[in-house]
Formats: structure tokens, sequence, C-alpha cells
């Protein structure tokens, strides 16, 4: 075949329609632009299309782990559920604000190495953390990762055998559903993102689905400064204190991580569309697998692709592309070299091994060596990702085909 000629196909596009534009004018013009009515829309459109019984919407994904972790350290009228000094287990993958905000409330990250094929913590290393650990383990916080739903009945039943919390991570992983159930909406409950390069998005936005009434009365207290007035106990609160302003009735602790009118109303739109979204990001996924299958580079999470409902367990947020073990002819250096020359734009998985990362090493009190998590070096020196997005045309996906075809001709002739 010819070598393709270049086209730009970044890593995301910005994903607003003509008609969230217009949404978006029409709350400014409407005077409400902090938070009211079309984010309470919005959470309601959520948690119907989520099937939890509650959503509850902040300003990006990142402030959803941040207020999940700190409900469930700080409750409002039950005991602590995670207590300063408890470990919680994290993926060695993982993304930076998935880790913070555990160390930055006070409990300990305990690194566990992830599967090779799911790119998710792999609980039988999980379960050898939880053997050795000197400090107690009450919580485990795992990330569905790049639009693939983790085996809910195993890491339930991994969580319930330990006791241990389970709070999830799905901000990559809105539309991926097993067996009618979403990913990562059990446990104490799932965080969600809603970044522009994600499945919908509200410029930046996110949000924690629970089915816990106590858990979102928390988390909507922790959203905005710790007052009383979004929850549903709010008048009990108020004749239990009448010497007090009922609007200024702080009961918690809290942040300012409220979400904006016009982040909701976009996310109204996008909500309405997310199967289209995700079926043309499977399209692009089956497009990619049919021009590799069979050489010496796989998609990560093909076995997915099965043609039937089981291809429903992942939802394609970007495509993890690996180079094999036994490959002679190139390495992935090669392979990013050669897309990016071509306009395709590649990344690392998440943020690589994140042990690894300057900033973990800096505060790393544990002492983790990086180099014994095998799977995330290997994962970090083997794989790339390239977007998935659903905006991209026809001629985008089919470039990016072409021009991992046309590499593997070259280099396999
Ligand atoms: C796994 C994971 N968690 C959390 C976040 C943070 O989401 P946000 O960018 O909305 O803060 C991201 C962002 O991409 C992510 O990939």
């Amino acid at each position: 075949m010819d070598k393709p000629e270049y086209l730009k196909v970044p890593l995301a596009s910005i994903g607003l329609r003509q008609q969230d534009i217009s949404s978006a004018v029409e709350v400014l013009e409407s005077g409400q632009l902090t938070m009211g009515n079309r984010v309470k829309g919005f959470e309601s459109a959520m948690s119907s299309y989520l099937g939890s019984k509650e959503f509850v919407m902040m300003n990006s994904g990142s402030s959803a782990n941040l207020a999940m972790i700190e409900a469930l350290m700080r409750p409002v009228k039950s005991e602590p559920k995670l207590n300063i000094g408890d470990g919680v287990l994290v993926p060695a993958i993982a993304w930076p604000t998935t880790i913070w905000p555990i160390i930055q409330l006070g409990l300990k990250p305990v690194f566990v190495d992830v599967d090779e094929n799911t790119l998710a913590i792999d609980l039988n290393c999980a379960e050898d953390a939880l053997r050795v650990s000197p400090i107690p383990i009450k919580g485990i916080f795992p990330i569905h990762v790049l639009g693939r739903a983790i085996n809910s009945t195993k890491l339930q039943t991994f969580a319930a055998q330990n006791k241990l919390q389970l709070i999830n991570d799905v901000c990559e992983s809105l539309g991926s559903w097993e067996n009618g159930q979403h990913a990562g909406v059990y446990g104490n409950g799932g965080s969600f993102s809603f970044y522009f390069s994600h499945h919908i998005t509200t410029m930046e936005g996110g949000g924690v689905a629970t089915d816990s009434l106590e858990f979102a009365d928390d988390l909507r207290s922790i959203r905005s400064h710790g007052w009383s007035r979004d929850r549903s106990d709010n008048v009990d609160w108020i004749s239990k204190n009448p010497n007090l302003s009922e609007k200024f009735l702080f009961i918690s602790t809290g942040f300012n991580i409220r979400p904006m009118e016009i982040q909701a109303a976009i996310g109204l739109n996008q909500i309405r569309d997310i199967s289209s979204f995700v079926l043309r990001r499977r399209k692009l996924a089956r497009t990619v697998n049919d021009a590799i299958s069979g050489s010496e580079i796989e998609l990560i999470g093909s076995d997915c692709l099965t043609g039937s409902k089981a291809d429903e367990n992942h939802s394609w947020m970007m495509l993890p592309i690996r180079v094999s073990k036994t490959c002679k002819t190139f390495t992935k250096g090669d392979l990013v070299e050669f897309l990016e020359a071509l306009g395709v734009e590649t990344r690392p998985v998440l943020t690589g091994n994140f042990l690894a990362q300057p900033a973990m090493t800096r505060i790393n009190s544990a002492g983790y060596d990086p180099a014994v998590f095998n799977v995330a070096n290997d994962v970090t020196q083997r794989t790339l990702l390239i977007g998935a997005h659903h905006d991209f045309s026809d001629q985008q996906m089919d470039h990016i085909a072409n021009c991992l075809r046309y590499f593997l001709e070259i280099h396999q002739s």
C-alpha cells in the first residue's frame, strides 16, 4: 500500500455541538449561573442513566475522588469508615488525583500491580499486599481503566471478604456496562469525570454515583462548604438549630467544589447521546483491531469486541495498543514516532507506572521501589494510547487504521 498522507488525529476532540453551545448561551442569559435547577436536572438524568439512587455533580472527577474520601473519613451522622493512617489499596497505574486525596487526607496508598489484560488493579497482587502489609488496610480504590469495567462480582467479593471499604474511580469508563450494571456503581460509590476528552463533556466536571442517601447527603454538604442546604434531611438540621440562620447552617467539613449551571446544561444534552457516542468509539476499536489483528501489535481489550452483548463491557475512552514482547523488528518508540509523524497523536497509558513519577518518588514514605511493579513497568515500556473520540470523522478513523497497516507492512516484509 502507499504511505498515508499526513492527517491530524488528536487524542481527543472538543466534543461540544451547536446545541451544547446554544444551551450554554441560554444559561448565561438566564441570570442563574451558579448551582441551581439545571444541576439538579443533570443529577437526575445521570442517576437514571447509571441506575444509581443518587448522583452528586461536582466541578471535576478529581473533586469527586476527594469528596468521596472526605465523606468516608468524616461522615456527619455515622462512625468514620476510614481513619487517619489506614491503608487503601490502589493500582500502580493510576491517575494522580486518585492517589493524592488519599495522601492529602492522611490515609496511606498501598500500591498494587495491575493486570496486563484489563490494566486495572490485579486482585491476586492485592491479596498478597494484604498479607504482607505492616499497616491496617481498610479500603480499596480501583480505577476502571479507559472504558473497561472491572468484573463487579470479583471486586465486590474481594472487598467484602477482606472487610474493605470499596470506592470506584470510574472517571474513564462512563458507558461501560456489565450484565445490566454500570461499571463501578456499587460499593460506597463511583466517581465520574466529564472533562472534555471523556465520553461526555461538561468542559470540566464530574460527580459521584451512589445508592446511599447518607453518603450522597454528606457529599452534598462537602461539595458546598459543609452547609446543610442541599441535603435531604435539611429540615431536621434547621429544627435542631433554631438559633442559627437556616441558610447558613454548617454541619460538615467541606470544600467549594460545586459545578456551575452552564456545565449541567451542556451535560444534560450530552448524556442523552451517550449510547451513540459509545457506538462510534466501538466502531473505531473494531476498525483498528481489524487492521492489526494477527500482527506484532495488539489492541488491549479486543477480547471485549465479541459482537455480542459482552462488548458493552468496554466504552473505549482511548485505544491501548501494545507491541508484542517477542517483536524483533520494531519498538513502541518506533511506532510512536511513525504515528506522530503522520498526525496520529499518542500518549502513555495514564501516567505509566505512577511510582516512577517524580512527585511520587519525593513523597514515597513507604519506600516503594518502582521496579517491582513488573506489569506496570511493562505497560509503560510496550503500550501507547491513541485517541478514540466519537467526534473523529470516518476519514480520521481510516487514517489511524491505514497508518497501522502501512507500519506493519514496512516492518514485517
Ligand atoms: C482515572 C481518572 N481519575 C480521575 C481523573 C480526574 O478527572 P478530572 O480531570 O475531571 O479531574 C481522571 C482524568 O482523566 C482519570 O483518568
